[in-house]
């Protein structure tokens, strides 16, 4: 980390709608004061950073933004938000990705560790939960310093489909959703809450399940939408708000995919837990007692990691 220096470096690899919608979240609110985004494309991180810096008079932000096709530009960065490779298109799941995706991460993680070898990485690129192992291998990083964004934004699905059915703020919602970035996730029920009102006692269980089978299909409903590539300004700003808590050190409490050693009896996999971010990385897991059932789904979760995990021969 920059500890000496008053100045934050934040870079996005990708300058693809995720990339592109991250770099405006962070710019938006000053996450750092530097804000580098790469890609492989000439001219595109160029034209896009440009055209975000000249919106800093009207948002009122004062981060400078740099647009690179060259990974000199990114070094020392203190967090490094990995958003490059491809999307999905209707029909295809999140593993569908993972062959191509692979290579791609593969060699921009060999060049953001020659220039950042102490930033904390946080890996979009799907599916999240393989991606960000390989990550993991091939930075040789502790684990505190590589994450997975997946549950922050599953979360906020689930948070704004309960507060929708309910007709009430969404910032009122706290609920977790914890497992892999997939249709195996876990939208945890007897933890979510309404304004401290524990929300089994405000929907009936068809309206819950009715919820939690959204929220698990979140990402593909709006492929089927969208049709041309999948969601962009929730995931871009689920990694800011990652990037930000630990760029300020703020120690949000935010669901992350974290490399377990043993916490919830899981170890060997990156999955998604709830997380302590700070200046560090991941200060702590947050562990606490599942009911059976939950232990059971988390479980289907893992299986469905490894096999991603195994996919790729790590
Ligand atoms: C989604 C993609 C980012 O869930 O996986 O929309």
């Amino acid at each position: 980390m920059n500890e000496d220096k008053c100045s934050r470096k934040l870079t996005i690899v990708g300058a693809g709608a995720v990339g592109t919608s991250a770099a405006q979240w962070a710019a938006s609110r000053t996450v750092a004061e530097s804000i580098v985004l790469v890609d492989v494309v000439e001219g595109i991180p160029q034209g896009k950073a440009l055209d975000l810096a000249q919106a800093s008079p009207l948002l009122d932000f004062s981060s400078v933004l740099t647009g690179t096709n060259n990974y000199a530009d990114t070094a020392d960065s203190d967090v490094v938000i990995i958003a490059a490779g491809l999307a999905r298109k209707p029909g295809m799941t999140r593993d569908d990705l993972l062959e191509k995706n692979i290579r791609i991460i593969r060699s921009v993680t060999n060049e953001i560790v020659r220039y950042s070898p102490y930033a904390c990485l946080i890996v979009v690129t799907n599916p999240i939960d393989a991606m960000v192992y390989s990550v993991f291998k091939e930075s040789g990083f502790p684990k505190q310093r590589i994450i997975g964004m997946a549950g922050v934004l599953d979360s906020a699905r689930y948070r704004t489909f309960i507060a929708h059915a309910l007709g009430v703020s969404p910032s009122d919602v706290t609920a977790l959703v914890m497992g892999i970035h997939g249709d195996n996730m876990l939208p945890l029920t007897r933890l979510a809450s309404v304004g401290g009102v524990p929300l089994e006692d405000l929907l009936s269980r068809e309206e819950i399940e009715k919820i939690i089978l959204r929220t698990q299909h979140g990402g593909a409903e709006i492929v089927q939408h969208l049709k041309t590539g999948s969601a962009f300004s929730t995931p871009g700003l689920a990694a800011v708000e990652m990037a930000q808590s630990i760029l300020q050190n703020q120690m949000r409490v935010l669901p992350c995919a974290a490399y377990l050693e043993g916490e919830f009896g899981i170890s060997g996999v990156f999955l998604g837990v709830p997380v302590v971010l700070g200046r560090n990385g991941i200060e702590r897991i947050l562990e606490f007692e599942l009911t059976p059932e939950e232990r059971t789904a988390l479980a289907t979760s893992v299986e469905a990691v490894r096999k991603q995990v195994a996919a790729i021969g790590i």
